[in-house]
């Protein structure tokens, strides 16, 4: 009894033993879920991410088909807080996020960007009447500006006045930007800073906005992944490359936003 009972704690370490070992050799996959490329973004944000139907379209949903395609991914489009997307691609729910997003070195401290694959402009939108004609009114005028929570329109504008803000007291946070523009529509701030494309799209369908002409602020776009995937990162890279010089990333872009002329 003795013998045998000895014999099935030894049978039972070597096979843990089996086990560590198999798993400390075995090589990790190179996504969340094998054979798929989960994207975490904020689909109203035009033409970049947004339903058409109940299918999330635009910019970044079409490049980032075009690179789980080239890496033979399956790619899964979930749409969430923008505020939400860092901390779920660190915390391995999301393989990407891709959401107009801002590279700035405070979200570089969290997550690895990507080579850049568009230009974004912080602009301000007011109501066609408004007394703001440039930044500087904006920030001089005690006027209440409407922002999307955690974007960089919010960032800049929280920050004190010395730093080219407004101050945390006058900033409105809304969850998507296009709620920030009805609220200055029906005269509940007076601005609101975003990305110059969807406030193109949200000028055109709301009356009585405008941009003001002079743009706040010109950053880079490009798709977070968790620092330790580097493995993902590098073949994300390759395939933004080779997309871009076959034509198919400035294509894309064209669609979306077509050149004048
Ligand atoms: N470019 C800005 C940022 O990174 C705004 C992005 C908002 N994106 C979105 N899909 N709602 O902070």
């Amino acid at each position: 009894m003795k013998n045998l009972l000895n014999k099935i704690i030894a049978v039972g370490l070597i096979l843990t033993m089996g086990l560590a070992f198999a798993s400390c050799s075995s090589k990790k996959d190179l996504t969340v879920q094998k054979g798929k490329l989960i994207m975490a973004t904020n689909a109203y944000f035009p033409p970049y991410e947004y339903y058409e139907g109940d299918k999330i379209v635009g910019i970044d949903a079409e490049i980032a088909k075009a690179v789980a395609d080239k890496l033979g991914l399956e790619l899964e489009i979930q749409d969430v807080e923008f505020d939400s997307i860092i901390a779920g691609v660190q915390s391995n729910k999301y393989d990407i996020g891709m959401a107009g997003m801002t590279v700035t070195d405070e979200r570089k401290q969290a997550v690895n960007f990507s080579s850049t694959y568009a230009t974004g402009i912080q602009s301000i939108i007011v109501t066609e009447d408004s007394a703001i004609t440039d930044i500087d009114s904006l920030l001089e005028g005690d006027y209440k500006v409407g922002v999307q929570q955690g974007t960089t329109g919010d960032i800049y504008m929280s920050s004190s006045t010395e730093d080219g803000g407004v101050g945390e007291e006058r900033v409105v946070r809304f969850n998507k930007g296009n709620d920030a523009v009805l609220a200055l529509a029906s005269g509940k701030v007076d601005a609101v800073v975003i990305d110059n494309e969807p406030a193109k799209s949200f000028v055109e369908a709301n009356e009585g906005l405008k941009i003001l002409e002079t743009p706040y602020a010109v950053e880079d776009y490009a798709m977070c992944l968790n620092k330790d995937n580097t493995e993902l990162l590098d073949q994300v890279n390759t395939a933004l490359k080779e997309l871009t010089e076959d034509g198919t990333i400035p294509a894309i872009i064209e669609k979306y936003i077509p050149s004048e002329g």
